[in-house]
């Protein structure tokens, strides 16, 4: 019974396989590229100018955890953290032998799906930073930059003029759990000061990736 309708069913495939082939070249319009998928893990060493200073970004995502870290580099500066919780929770801080700050902010959204491009803008092809890329434009917000032979992303551009360069793509990689914890003084109810308060609003409304796409962007 089951291979019986298998057969038909490849049957009524061949049967009107030559009407699809000849259908084709009446569509052949060619379909509108979709960026891939983002891997539920990866590590990616990221090339960051923004308002023309530069940083080094190790970003960690970690959807099956629930966890996106950035861990961030300035240039001949301070080393920060920018660890995402998908509960809404981020910590961002600074260690040991730089100043030991933290800023806890709470938002109403948790870290973005791997699926977050889906409904972006198709805008073309263009060549940067030496890849031939796919460009789609996501809530007016981002413009990204996927290479077409492997489909990994090789740049993505805020509207602020923020520009991230993708150094490496290493998909599976994951960041070992001890690695996530926030410092104690995280958890502490002391005011740090406003010094911190302005570091860290400047973090949290320039973003590196993930809390820098507007809500709008993560439905
Ligand atoms: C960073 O961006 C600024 C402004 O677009 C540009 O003038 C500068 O050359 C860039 N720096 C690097 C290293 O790409
Ligand atoms: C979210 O998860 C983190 C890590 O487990 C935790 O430290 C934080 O308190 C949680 N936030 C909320 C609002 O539950
Ligand atoms: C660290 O804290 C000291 C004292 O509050 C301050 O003078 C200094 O500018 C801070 N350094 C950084 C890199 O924030």
């Amino acid at each position: 019974m089951g291979s019986a309708t298998a057969l038909d069913n490849v049957s009524v495939f061949l049967l009107l396989l030559p009407l699809f082939l000849q259908l084709s070249p009446l569509m052949a319009e060619e379909p509108v590229p979709c960026p891939a998928t983002w891997p539920d893990q990866f590590h990616s060493v990221l090339f960051i100018n923004r308002s023309s200073s530069l940083q080094k970004v190790d970003l960690w995502y970690d959807w099956p955890n629930g966890r996106n870290f950035n861990i961030i580099q300035h240039q001949l500066g301070v080393l920060s953290y920018d660890l995402e919780w998908d509960n809404g929770t981020s910590f961002y801080y600074t260690l040991h032998p730089f100043n030991t700050t933290c800023k806890v902010v709470h938002f109403d959204v948790g870290i973005l799906r791997p699926n977050w491009l889906d409904g972006a803008t198709f805008l073309g092809h263009k060549n940067v930073d030496n890849f031939l890329c796919n460009v789609w434009e996501k809530a007016d917000f981002i413009t990204y930059y996927e290479d077409v032979v492997t489909r990994r992303p090789v740049m993505w551009v805020f509207s602020s003029g923020m520009v991230a360069h993708l150094m490496t793509f290493e998909v599976g990689a994951v960041l070992e759990d001890a690695n996530w914890q926030a410092p104690v003084y995280c958890f502490s109810e002391t005011d740090t000061g406003s010094s911190l308060l302005e570091s860290s609003i400047d973090v949290v409304s320039h973003g590196t990736l993930i809390r820098g796409i507007p809500h709008t962007a993560y439905a």
